[in-house]
């Protein structure tokens, strides 16, 4: 069996596809191929399967070209890189890897809350300029996340370790918006469910969206859901850029209609939107909400199960379509 791994990946999971045989391929360019790229690493050899990252946009023209793959295994969670119909139609599996990073999304996406709040970011960069010459009663003033609302759009696997750290954690009170109750954080934190986006916008502290990316979410936080947010809020963002208007955002910050964001997903990354860097209150990470070394195992261990199952004839644990 013949594998292409399009971007190294932790040791751990290549090793599990070793262990079997398999002969793999990895992509010596230590960076996303361009789809012509990968079109053209497929058409070398007759590959069996295919391990993605989220920056491999599988669509017809791939699968076209890769006539005996059995499975498109994505190492993420998001499987937004897939164009499902075009997998679906020829009967190949498409698998994601869950499980193993809603854990350290939670964390980050917390991570950036404090961070956002404490004014981390702009405080080192103080520091590291020179610029602190003695403690100063009025300097670099933040705000508590104790006793603020937290509004969560998506209360799925991440969105629910993230209210769990920010009630036991600070007290927080939980709105959250879902298409599907989530009776767990209800019952065991308090969780009020919204019943629609703008009601939870309106009562939200901190806005941090733990959604899919799917047609129904594009832009699902646009110029006039900023409006409706309070001036005192910020927003978090480690799910996937497309889910916010990136330029309204920046209209957003730069005009006061929100005070400040912490994201971590870009709409057209690794671009961002310009003037977005030039701001003191957001703080940007680059798309590393799940990069622990428990995550990325994980992600790797699950990413070679699904391989092996597929290629054994059985179908994937993670399938997605
Ligand atoms: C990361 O963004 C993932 O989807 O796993
Ligand atoms: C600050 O360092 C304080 O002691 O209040």
């Amino acid at each position: 069996m013949k594998i292409f791994v399009t971007r190294t990946i932790p040791e751990v999971g290549l090793a599990m596809l070793r262990e079997k045989g398999y002969e793999i391929d990895i992509s010596p360019k230590n960076r996303p191929l361009t789809k012509r790229e990968l079109i053209k690493f497929l058409k070398k050899k007759p590959y069996d399967a295919v391990v993605t990252t989220l920056s491999d946009e599988i669509d017809e023209k791939v699968v076209a070209v890769a006539p005996n793959v059995k499975i498109f295994s994505n190492y993420a969670v998001g499987f937004n890189n897939f164009d499902l119909k075009a997998i679906g139609d020829k009967n190949i599996f498409a698998t994601n890897t869950p499980g193993t990073s809603d854990e350290s999304v939670a964390e980050h996406a917390v991570s950036l809350m404090l961070a956002v709040a404490h004014r981390i970011v702009e405080g080192d960069q103080f520091v590291r300029d020179g610029k602190y010459t003695g403690w100063d009663p009025m300097l670099l003033t933040g705000f508590d996340l104790r006793g603020l609302t937290l509004g969560l759009v998506g209360a799925g696997a991440i969105g629910k370790h993230v209210a769990a750290i920010c009630k036991n954690g600070f007290g927080m009170n939980i709105v959250y918006f879902d298409i599907a109750r989530n009776e767990e954080i209800e019952k065991n934190l308090g969780a009020r469910f919204a019943t629609d986006i703008n009601q939870l916008l309106s009562e939200a502290d901190v806005v941090s969206l733990h959604t899919p990316l799917c047609p129904s979410t594009e832009h699902l936080l646009n110029a006039e859901h900023f409006a409706k947010m309070k001036k005192t809020a910020i927003l978090i963002n480690t799910s996937r850029g497309p889910v916010v208007d990136e330029k309204a955002l920046l209209e957003a910050l730069k005009n006061g209609t929100i005070r400040a964001a912490g994201i971590d997903v870009y709409e057209k990354e690794p671009e961002i939107t310009r003037g977005l860097t030039k701001l003191d209150n957001v703080v940007l990470t680059p798309h590393t909400a799940s990069a622990t070394q428990i995550a990325r195992d994980g992600m790797s261990k699950i990413a070679a199960s699904n391989v092996i199952a597929a290629l054994e004839g059985q179908v994937p644990p993670n399938v997605v379509k």
